[in-house]
């Protein structure tokens, strides 16, 4: 079972950063994908916590190899100082790889990015301001900078030349700011090198050889289903495939190497930034679970938007990512509640939707339709087997493997590594 996918199912932060870290012991090479420090994963091991944005979730099991692919934007100081975050801890972030045709954020994205959110006023994204869409929107328009861009100074001239061209008649003219500087932006670029000179490699041709010798190698997907470019809430998303095919766009691995394809659902649902979510509540019961579930961003502290599970999202996700494995996480969050309800259907202008509707101006209508099941009220952080679980706990999960489309493999009962329920072996 060499080739391992692990991505969000719903609108990410469903705990994909523990459940990397609790497989790490198992696997040789962990792979980020997709996205860039826009993603924030927390990882408790112990006493200790860990929160991770551009390093893949895998740095923190000595043994594994972390790697950056080409699908990964990258902004280079971001990573340094992550590295040198983690290094002071004592981790070991020595072995990390990154791709040579990943793209580079440079200053000029980062400060495009919160620009055009602030012009766009109400009609804004809600986007980490990290410089991620603008970064892929020169990706695709070719005039980006990739991470071997760095190494070839005239190149790199060239390149920043040939971005900054246009964007500094948009920074100067359309948003009223100063031009930014090709001499100035090619130093800061140039500066990275030197030390990003031996993590940079064929990420592709490492990968191939990995699984060729049986290696387990998996890929962490950032972000999740519905903010991926293409099949998530457009034009609410983020700017990459955060789907499980684009772990092969992303690291150069064809889809026939891929064995297992997991994904990591909550038990309940949160969003953070803009657009639809049905099943969102902004009343005392929201509250209540973003209080009692700790909802509040990895990345930039904001406040997330909590509501119920959505059963067509997990069924939906089950089938864009072909989900062979679900890991249901923070089943504790739920635990004192007297029922909960769970979103089976979709009400849109008194259709019933057992799908997620084709077009977006009726999924920002949908009103949900709930099942309820009764609650348990004793503590299961402590649960480590199905059975530890109460039984309208289990009836829950249960319930929730039928309505989402997979298996649920694992539950989660709390933020330490250990605290999982194992139903199947997810690697096995
Ligand atoms: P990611 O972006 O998908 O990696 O998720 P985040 O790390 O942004 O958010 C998930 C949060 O839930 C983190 O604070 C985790 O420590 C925490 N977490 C993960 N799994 C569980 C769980 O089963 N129970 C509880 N209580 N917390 C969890
Ligand atoms: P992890 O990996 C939750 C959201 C932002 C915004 C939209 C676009 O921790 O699950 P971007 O900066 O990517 O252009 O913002 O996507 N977003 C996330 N929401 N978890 C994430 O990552 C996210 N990464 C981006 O809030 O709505
Ligand atoms: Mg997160």
């Amino acid at each position: 079972m060499p080739a391992i996918v692990l991505v969000g199912a719903q609108w990410g932060d469903e705990g994909k950063g523990k459940a990397t870290d609790a497989l790490g012991a198992r696997v040789d090479y962990v792979v980020k994908f997709n996205g860039g420090n826009n993603a924030g994963h927390t990882v408790v091991v112990g006493d200790e916590k860990y929160a991770l944005h551009l390093l893949p979730s895998g740095i923190l099991t000595p043994g594994v190899t972390p790697v950056i692919g080409n699908g990964v934007v990258v902004d280079p100081g971001v990573l340094f100082e992550e590295i040198d975050a983690l290094t002071a801890r004592g981790v070991d972030c020595s072995k990390l790889l990154v791709s040579a045709s990943a793209h580079v954020i440079a200053p000029y994205n980062r400060a495009l990015d919160q620009v055009t959110e602030r012009f766009l006023g109400k009609r804004k994204i809600g986007t980490t301001g990290r410089g991620i869409g603008p970064t892929y929107a020169d990706k695709i328009n070719r005039v980006g900078v990739r991470v071997q861009d760095l190494f070839d100074e005239s190149i790199l001239r060239q390149k920043v030349e040939g971005a900054l061209d246009q964007k500094n008649h948009l920074l100067v003219k359309v948003y009223n700011r100063r031009a930014v500087s090709v001499d100035q932006t090619t130093e800061v670029l140039l500066s990275y090198a030197e030390r990003l000179r031996p993590m940079v490699r064929d990420v592709s041709l490492e990968l191939a050889r990995a699984l060729d010798r049986d290696e387990i190698v998996l890929f962490e997907g950032g972000q999740a289903t519905m903010l991926d470019i293409d099949h998530g809430t457009y034009p609410f998303v983020t700017s990459s495939n955060a789907t499980s095919a684009g772990a092969c766009t992303g690291s150069g691995i064809p889809p026939n190497r891929i064995d297992r394809i997991i994904a990591v659902v909550k038990a309940y649902t949160t969003r953070v930034g803009e657009g639809p979510f049905p099943t969102e509540l902004l009343d005392a019961d929201g509250e209540k679970l973003r209080r009692d579930g700790g909802e509040f961003g990895t990345t930039t502290g904001r406040p997330r938007r909590t509501g119920w599970y959505d059963a067509l999202i997990a069924r939906y996700s089950a089938r864009i990512n072909g989900v062979t494995d679900f890991v249901l996480t923070k089943l504790d969050t739920l635990t004192g509640w007297e029922r909960i309800p769970v979103c089976v259907a979709y009400d849109v202008d008194g259709v019933r939707h057992e799908e997620i509707p084709m077009s977006q101006s009726d999924f920002h209508h949908a009103t949900p339709v709930y099942e309820y099941f009764d609650g348990w009220s004793e503590d299961i952080s402590s649960a480590r087997s199905t059975a530890d679980l109460p039984k309208n706990a289990q009836r829950y999960v249960e319930a929730l493997e039928e309505l989402s489309g997979a298996r649920i493999s694992a539950v989660g009962v709390g933020p330490d590594r250990e605290q999982t329920v194992v139903r199947h072996d997810l690697l096995g």
